[in-house]
């Protein structure tokens, strides 16, 4: 139980996102899904909960998100549920149940919604955070993983940040591949044991590969000398890789190569990926993505490659250095003295808003100076005002905000004038 103090907090690590910064918000969310939408990716919702399973299975058993990080609960008829920590997992099990993958390829998605995770809260580290995705499932093709990078990019860009590209293959997990690699480095580990932090010991038999994400001071040294998966992998797996570099340089796209890129959760094969931008302290990844091509059976469907990514956009609202923000001002704000006008300005107003105008009215019964206030704050052009001398001859005055310059229309004809 919450004390009483903290009883009508908002919850530890979550945020109200309230005015002005509520538009910038809203700006980067459709900004995402116009650059999606005009890549051929259409929106998609899943619930905000699953069935655990969904993510014990597809995000993996070992990984930290789901050993320590799950909102998990029984609902009253004892299913066990999860507020869902990501998005993949749910969009392939939602294609798998509907059967889309038996259907058109590729099937190119779009998400944007909330995630959660119970994680230490800090600078950019939220238990409630939104992200927005994409994921193009149903292509092996290193064209697929060459766009998907791109497009992330690209939105990043488009709000202001300049993120650096950090790019890696960590193979497909046959013993020809990472399943080899692995071997090798957990007989390295072994050899370094008791140089590493103790927690990365016991990653050794849980999650080798997760040694390379340790913030420890110690274990980060031993990594320096590890062996790493890029001279390890199949040919198919390095020509795939090749083929996704050759086509974001063909893109302009600079990326920095990153073998000790390993990400955190376990459905990754081939291309893993993240972007990172400054300012934002150790929390300094905006989004990452990579291909799953096992996901869809580790899901109990049959095999259907994939790839994706997903940004946060809380960390991209930290990067972008808390811009100043473009309100959506309505275009007209009426003012209006007494009864008789205060009941035209709404009969104004709601006529305006039918027509497509931004039209906003004094509800607080303020005089003229207060309401002339208002309609500068509102961020309007016009101002329409309803005075004494209006309400007698049946003509309103519209000045211009802006110039201060006033013509008078007759109340009927104020909506044609201000679309005019
Ligand atoms: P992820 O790397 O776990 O990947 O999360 C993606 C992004 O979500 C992170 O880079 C970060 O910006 C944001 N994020 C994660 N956790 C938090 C948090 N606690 N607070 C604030 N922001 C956070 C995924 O979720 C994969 N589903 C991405 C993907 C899509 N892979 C393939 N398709």
């Amino acid at each position: 139980m919450a004390d009483r103090e903290d009883a009508f907090r908002a919850p530890k690590g979550t945020n109200d996102i309230l005015p002005p910064a509520s538009w910038w918000w809203e700006r980067a969310r459709r900004r995402a899904e116009d650059i999606f939408a005009t890549s051929g990716y259409a929106p998609v919702e899943t619930p905000m909960f699953e069935n655990t399973e969904v993510f014990e299975r597809g995000v993996g058993q070992a990984t930290e998100v789901v050993t320590k990080q799950m909102y998990t609960f029984s609902d009253l008829g004892g299913r066990s549920l999860t507020l869902r920590p990501e998005g993949t997992a749910p969009v392939v099990r939602a294609m798998l149940e509907k059967n889309l993958h038996r259907g058109a390829l590729p099937i190119k998605l779009y998400y944007a919604g909330w995630m959660f995770r119970q994680e230490r809260p800090q600078k950019g580290r939220y238990r409630q955070f939104f992200q927005v995705g994409i994921e193009a499932i149903g292509s092996d093709a290193a064209r697929a993983d060459a766009e998907v990078v791109w497009l992330g990019a690209h939105f990043i860009r488009s709000m202001g940040v300049e993120p650096t590209v950090h790019l890696n293959s960590i193979g497909h997990p046959d013993e020809s591949c990472r399943g080899g690699y692995i071997k090798i480095l957990v007989a390295f580990l072994d050899e370094h044991r008791d140089e590493l932090a103790a927690d990365d010991r016991e990653r050794i038999s849980t999650n080798p590969l997760r040694t390379f994400d340790s913030k420890e001071a110690s274990t980060i040294a031993v990594m320096e000398g590890a062996p790493l998966i890029a001279d390890h992998l199949c040919d198919a797996c390095r020509k795939h890789f090749e083929a996704v570099q050759q086509d974001l340089r063909n893109v302009g796209i600079a990326f920095t190569l990153a073998p000790r890129l390993v990400r955190g959760l376990d459905y990754y094969t081939r291309t893993a990926f993240e972007y990172t931008a400054g300012g934002l302290g150790s929390q300094d990844a905006i989004g990452g993505g990579g291909r799953y091509d096992g996901l869809a059976e580790a899901l109990g469907g049959p095999h259907v490659p994939g790839i994706g990514f997903a940004l946060g956009i809380d960390r991209l609202r930290l990067a972008a250095g808390e811009p100043e923000v473009d309100q959506h001002p309505v275009d007209v704000y009426i003012v209006a003295l007494g009864e008789d006008a205060g009941r035209r300005s709404f009969e104004l107003a709601t006529r305006l808003r039918t027509a497509g105008v931004g039209a906003d009215l004094d509800l607080m019964g303020r005089g003229l100076k207060g309401q002339m206030k208002d309609a500068d704050r509102s961020g309007a052009r016009w101002a329409v005002i309803l005075g004494e001398d209006e309400m007698a001859s049946g003509n309103a005055t519209i000045r211009d905000l802006t110039t201060g310059e006033q013509r008078t229309a007759a109340f009927d004809e104020v909506e044609a004038e201000l679309t005019r």
